[in-house]
């Protein structure tokens, strides 16, 4: 049995305890968070501990893994000394916001032997896995153009409702908040990308981010295609994930595959829609569903055991977040921004 801990009850916590209870080796032991009362609450209503700091929390011995549910600009920070004090780690997504950031949280875990799992839950959709199977098989063909695409709406209330909202020191724009999720799912299904050229926009939100990027990208492969990514799309609309080879193409919406089209029938695929996606968080952040984290959770219980890394590791966390940073920066410089480090390894 594995004990866990939770830093942050806010928001996504809620979603980690619910994963937590659906896994039958996993028992949620204690939680914590620099609002006293917050952390109080959470835990009188799943029946667990609410310790008063976060060393007091890494200090117990039933604590294992510890699922970091801070804000974004915090991951690193927070991870560091639980990574440090012996705990496995889940990482909500972003890894954080800086690669200098990641890159020190992905050195405290391998320093401290650690597994270590960044948040990536739709990689765990039904839609997904069999997109990725499909790919693996080659039934696509040679990669060509892909689409990843996150139209959502978030009112400025969502944005009023915590000081690390919208900041760039803490959360990032709609990209890093919102869009990563598909922008990690762009990269697993096309591979490394090498060029982004991009624009951003705050549109109808009174933030210092951006609420809405699109970029231009150029994938190893000699692959093209685009990210969108906004929190301005009145009323929000489902996650899409379009991905075209020289055999055909499947579109995944919310993590269903909607649309399959490939072989010499392309269009005529009698394969059924494994179904099984996600719900979507198109207008509300909490509309997600528990069993992709669950999943991952679980992948994470299962790479400890075996002694492997888990499906989604701190190198996948960066790779996302290195895309992001591109697209920032190509924003700011209004140039072609290289993605150097490739597929090279960290
Ligand atoms: N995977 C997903 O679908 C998903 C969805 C929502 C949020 N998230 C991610 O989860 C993270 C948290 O988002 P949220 O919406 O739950 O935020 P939130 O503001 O609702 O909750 C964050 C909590 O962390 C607490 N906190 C802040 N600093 C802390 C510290 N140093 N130690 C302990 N507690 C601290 C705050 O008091 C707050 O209760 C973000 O990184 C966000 O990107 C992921």
């Amino acid at each position: 049995m594995s004990g866990f801990g939770i830093i942050g009850t806010g928001v996504i916590a809620a979603m980690h305890a619910a994963a937590i209870e659906t896994l039958p080796g996993a028992r949620l032991a204690a939680v914590t968070d620099v609002t006293a009362e917050a952390a109080a609450a959470f835990a009188a209503a799943r029946g667990c501990a609410a310790e008063s700091s976060l060393d007091a929390l890494l200090a117990r011995p039933d604590v294992d893994v510890v699922c970091v549910c801070v804000p974004s600009g915090q991951h690193a920070e927070v991870g560091v000394r639980a990574a440090r004090a012996g705990k496995h780690l889940v990482v909500e997504k972003p890894i954080d916001v800086t690669l200098a950031s990641a890159d020190r949280l992905i050195e405290a875990a391998r320093t401290a032997g650690v597994t270590l799992t960044v948040i990536s839950q739709h990689r765990f959709d039904l839609g997904l896995i069999e997109l990725k199977r499909l790919l693996d098989e080659g039934a696509l063909g040679r990669l060509v153009l892909a689409e990843a695409s996150t139209k959502w709406y978030r009112t400025q209330g969502y944005y009023d409702s915590a000081a690390w909202r919208g900041t760039w020191a803490m959360d990032g724009g709609s990209l890093m908040n919102q869009g990563v999720h598909y922008v990690d799912l762009l990269r697993w299904c096309m591979g490394p990308v090498t060029e982004v050229t991009a624009v951003c926009a705050t549109q109808a939100h009174d933030v210092e981010v951006e609420d809405t990027a699109l970029a231009i990208v150029r994938f190893g492969s000699g692959a093209v295609g685009t990210i969108l990514s906004s929190t301005a799309a009145f009323p929000g609309f489902p996650q899409r994930l379009e991905v075209t080879g020289t055999e055909g193409t499947v579109i995944i919406e919310d993590g269903r595959i909607v649309r399959r089209a490939f072989g010499v029938q392309a269009g005529t695929d009698p394969r059924a829609d494994p179904g099984g996606g996600a719900v979507g968080a198109a207008a509300d952040p909490a509309a997600i569903d528990v069993a992709s984290h669950a999943a991952q959770i679980a992948d994470l219980l299962a790479a400890i055991e075996e002694g492997r890394e888990p499906a989604v590791d701190g190198r996948a966390g960066r790779d996302a977040l290195e895309i992001v940073c591109a697209v920032y920066e190509s924003a700011r410089t209004g140039r072609t921004v290289s993605v150097s480090r490739g597929d090279d390894p960290p």
